[in-house]
């Protein structure tokens, strides 16, 4: 049924609970004066008095009286949007972002992470959503409510970290930030109760781990093309095998991040050479005989928790290789789409291409143009195609909700496409780069709009 757009107002001298609405949406949604109607905020109903304000022929102005906006758990006035289904007025949508270390504190409320998510929330701008945030800590189940951190702008156009008692929202969206934060018992008890007793729908639960998504995508006939060979828990035979066939392999941590604990191991006339970032800089090392290396490298190092893949020899800059880091997100429709296209150029003597090791962030469109003059389109394209087909298999595979990715994707001096990695929850850092401003907005207002879709707004 119909969404409408309304600007909700309270009306503080009512004693009963209802609902004013103006009297051409009482005719078109079938509603009489004074009629019992069921009306729900996230995941409180409750019945309320329809109220027809006869004069009002035309506005979009509906008022909730003081004692329905306390029961419905109501937070601010504003603009927002009624929904009649099934003979319920919803109010809503309501999207709440669950995370942790959430502080008391009103001008940081989230210490260094509130500028992050300032931003965030910023990007309900004149979408008519309730988009707040909140940590399992501030749930009181026996209520259905969440004590919610909201962002309001001030009359002069600042915005403000306010705190208001709120329905248990429509939708869920998970930034817990780590995994040692998902670990908590209060996280671990949140997302029992919300999957096993509330049925909230969350978007993006948890985190991917390398080996995971390999075991489900690499059997996929659709995008098996792009995923390199990777076997867990590698083994010197292994490692032998590998450096046959590919003369070049990574061994990376199942769960790792950033770069850290990335080896490269390279075929090298006399030898083999392993490579690595240390906190003090790029290693460099030599070995004769394979085992040696092998030896060396999983003295300190658990083999259970690494990947040996296949080594990708990666298109070059300045001698320097690079990947991409391709943001995707689903759209109100439901549909994957490329906010950004970033691409990302290693540090000289780096394996990876994070910043943190020298790495250098450039639109991927501008690289793509100064590298491949003739054929910087249909590059452009092909990366765009893959990535689209990748997400909608990682969805497919999870069959999970899934509003955002971040894929690490390379082409090879060949011109084919791998990717490294899924994250499912990426990084911004690709958004400082003044030029990708726009995709950086972009990405954040689909956001709400995916949420908007999960809530069926
Ligand atoms: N198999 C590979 N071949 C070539 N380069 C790789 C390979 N795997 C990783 N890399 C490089 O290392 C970077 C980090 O790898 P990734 O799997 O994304 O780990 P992390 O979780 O640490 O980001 C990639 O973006 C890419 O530049
Ligand atoms: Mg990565």
């Amino acid at each position: 049924m119909e969404t409408i757009s309304v600007r909700l107002r309270f009306l503080t001298y009512s004693r009963i609970k209802g609902i004013v609405l103006p009297s051409h949406l009482c005719r078109d949604w079938g509603f009489k004066n004074r009629q019992r109607v069921a009306i729900s905020h996230g995941q409180i109903t409750v019945h309320g008095i329809i109220i027809e304000e006869k004069k009002q022929k035309t506005g979009n102005q509906v008022k909730v009286t003081s004692p329905l906006k306390e029961a419905l758990a109501i937070p601010h006035p504003g603009m927002i949007h009624l929904k009649h289904e099934d003979g319920t007025i919803r109010v809503g949508p309501s999207i709440g972002i669950v995370t942790t270390g959430i502080r008391d504190g009103g001008r940081a409320p989230i210490g260094p992470r509130s500028s992050f998510f300032q931003k965030l929330l910023s990007a309900q701008k004149g979408k008519g959503v309730y988009y707040f945030i909140f940590s399992p800590n501030d749930v009181d189940w026996s209520s259905n409510r969440v004590y919610g951190w909201f962002l309001r702008s001030t009359n002069k156009g600042q915005y403000v970290w306010k705190r208001f008692w709120t329905a248990m929202p429509d939708v869920l969206y998970d930034r817990v930030p780590s995994r040692a934060a998902e670990r908590q018992e209060s996280v671990k008890d949140f997302k029992f109760r919300v999957a096993n007793e509330q049925y909230v729908p969350m978007f993006n639960i948890g985190f991917f781990d390398k080996w995971g998504v390999h075991q489900r995508l690499f059997p996929m006939p659709e995008i098996n093309e792009f995923i390199p060979e990777t076997q867990v828990a590698p083994t010197l035979s292994m490692l032998k095998s590998m450096l046959e066939r590919y003369s070049m392999v990574y061994l990376k941590p199942k769960d790792g991040s950033l770069g850290y604990g990335i080896l490269k191991i390279k075929q090298i006339p006399k030898g083999y050479q392993l490579s690595y970032h240390s906190g003090a800089g790029n290693v460099t090392r030599r070995f004769q005989k394979l085992t040696k290396l092998y030896q060396h490298v999983f003295q300190t190092r658990r083999a259970s928790n690494y990947l040996i893949q296949q080594g990708i020899d990666l298109c070059t800059y300045s001698g320097r290789p690079l990947d991409f880091r391709v943001h995707l997100h689903k759209n109100v429709e439901n549909s994957w789409v490329v906010s950004c296209l970033a691409a990302k150029v290693a540090g000289v003597g780096s394996v990876t291409t994070h910043v943190r090791t020298g790495g250098m962030v450039i639109p991927g469109k501008e690289l793509l143009e100064t590298l491949f003059p003739d054929q910087h389109h249909t590059l452009e394209k092909r990366v765009r195609e893959a990535s689209i087909r990748l997400a909608n298999a990682i969805e497919f595979a999870y069959g999970t909700n899934l509003g955002e990715l971040g894929l690490d994707i390379g082409i090879d001096k060949k011109g084919n496409i791998w990717m490294f990695e899924a994250n499912s929850k990426p990084g911004r850092s690709i958004f400082k780069h003044s030029r990708l401003k726009q995709a950086d907005e972009m990405s954040r207002s689909l956001l709400v709009d995916y949420g908007r879709y999960l809530a069926n707004f």
